[in-house]
């Protein structure tokens, strides 16, 4: 079998700055990995006019696993070609359809099922005559569906309770949704379901986390509950997430934007990133050993040299630094 190979895509913002950290961990703990780096977002835009560039879908197709840094840069907020275009295509692309959002942190240990290559960042969308716009959410049951069972099988490896959101109070989508829980709920007798509206989620998930455990839901509703859910664990700069698909590469990214407010200082907690590759180890490379070292890790790095979003004073780069200080301790490292 040839090496694996890793697309590195730094992005944007502050996207090359914990992108690095991640090839620096990646080349200690994986150093047999090729890692291949490509355009994607605003930097792409800016070199070839386009935000996912042919050059890269080719070479995150052909990679084992996709490590992706975050995209996205206030100048084109208001241009028609966008940076997020570039990374909802490379999501539909890999058909990346299972977006596992773990949160974890002060009591609490939760993890998101986000549905992520439907509803509405994929429906219809257009301006009519008389200058409406519109978005339109859609959903086929075969799209709930594998998603779904993805969610059940993960339930069933951990404490055998899923919650599913939605708002079917109002949504057809949201009733369809509910009718699919139901019926593949009959494949997995040992897990026990329940349903919420994700107004109520949100509240909840707010004033008493620690009571959930797995949830799954659709796109648009796992985008906002995911940064909730990382802002009640310690922070976006702390949330990973992995993004699956039944066949072919993952997409393994933090669940923070490129935090243009803070980008350039090299101020960005890395930790988010390097869970993401530690994600990637595990799913994407199926290294469950130099994964579980690599989270430990940075949860000692943090410990350590918390960043300024954390309350501490530490550099990107110290965090970094810390953290593969960290895997040298433990004698998991190739040259350690
Ligand atoms: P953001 O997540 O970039 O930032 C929100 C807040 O969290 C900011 O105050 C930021 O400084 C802070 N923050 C985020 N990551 C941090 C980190 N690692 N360390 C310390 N602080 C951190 O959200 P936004 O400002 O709404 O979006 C900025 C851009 O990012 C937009 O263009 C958006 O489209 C894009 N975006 C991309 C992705 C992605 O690539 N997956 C995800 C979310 C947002
Ligand atoms: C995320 C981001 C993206 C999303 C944006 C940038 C398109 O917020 O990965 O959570 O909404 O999926
Ligand atoms: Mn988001």
């Amino acid at each position: 079998m040839p090496d694996p190979t890793v697309a590195l895509l730094p992005g944007d913002g502050v996207g090359p700055e914990v992108a690095h950290e991640a090839r620096l961990a990646l080349r200690l703990l994986a150093p047999d990995v090729e890692i291949e780096e490509h355009l994607l977002g605003a930097a792409a835009i800016r070199a070839t006019g386009t935000p996912l560039p042919d050059e890269t879908l080719a070479g995150c197709l052909r990679a084992t696993a996709v490590l992706k840094a975050p995209i996205g840069d206030p100048e084109f907020d208001a241009a028609d070609v966008r940076p997020e275009q570039g990374m909802l295509r490379l999501r539909a692309e890999l058909d990346a359809y299972a977006n596992l959002r773990p949160a974890v942190g002060g009591g609490v240990d939760l993890l998101i099922v986000r549905e992520l290559v439907g509803g509405l960042y994929f429906g219809a969308r257009g301006v009519r005559e008389d200058g409406t716009v519109y978005d339109t959410c859609e959903y086929h049951p075969s799209q709930i569906e594998r998603v779904v069972r993805r969610a059940f099988a993960l339930a069933a490896g951990r404490r055998g309770r899923l919650l599913s959101v939605d708002k079917a109070n109002v949504l057809e989508t949201s009733r369809l949704w509910r009718r699919v829980v139901d019926e593949v709920a009959q494949e997995f007798p040992g897990v026990a379901v329940e349903h919420m509206l994700v107004d109520n989620c949100a509240m909840q998930l707010a004033t008493t986390p620690e009571r959930f455990d797995v949830l799954v839901t659709e796109n648009m509703f796992g985008d906002i509950l995911s940064d909730l859910a990382a802002a009640v664990t310690g922070g976006l700069g702390l949330a990973p997430s992995a993004s699956l698909s039944d066949s072919g590469p993952g997409i393994f990214e933090p669940v923070h934007g490129s935090a243009p407010d803070i980008a350039g200082r090299g101020i960005a907690n890395p930790a988010a990133m390097l869970r993401s590759t530690a994600l990637l180890l595990e799913h994407g490379l199926g290294r469950p050993s130099e994964a579980a070292a690599l989270a430990q890790a940075v949860d000692r790095g943090l410990e350590l040299a918390p960043t300024p979003d954390l309350g501490g004073s530490a550099s990107t780069a110290e965090l970094g630094a810390a953290i593969r200080a960290q895997l040298a301790v433990d004698g998991v490292t190739a040259g350690a």
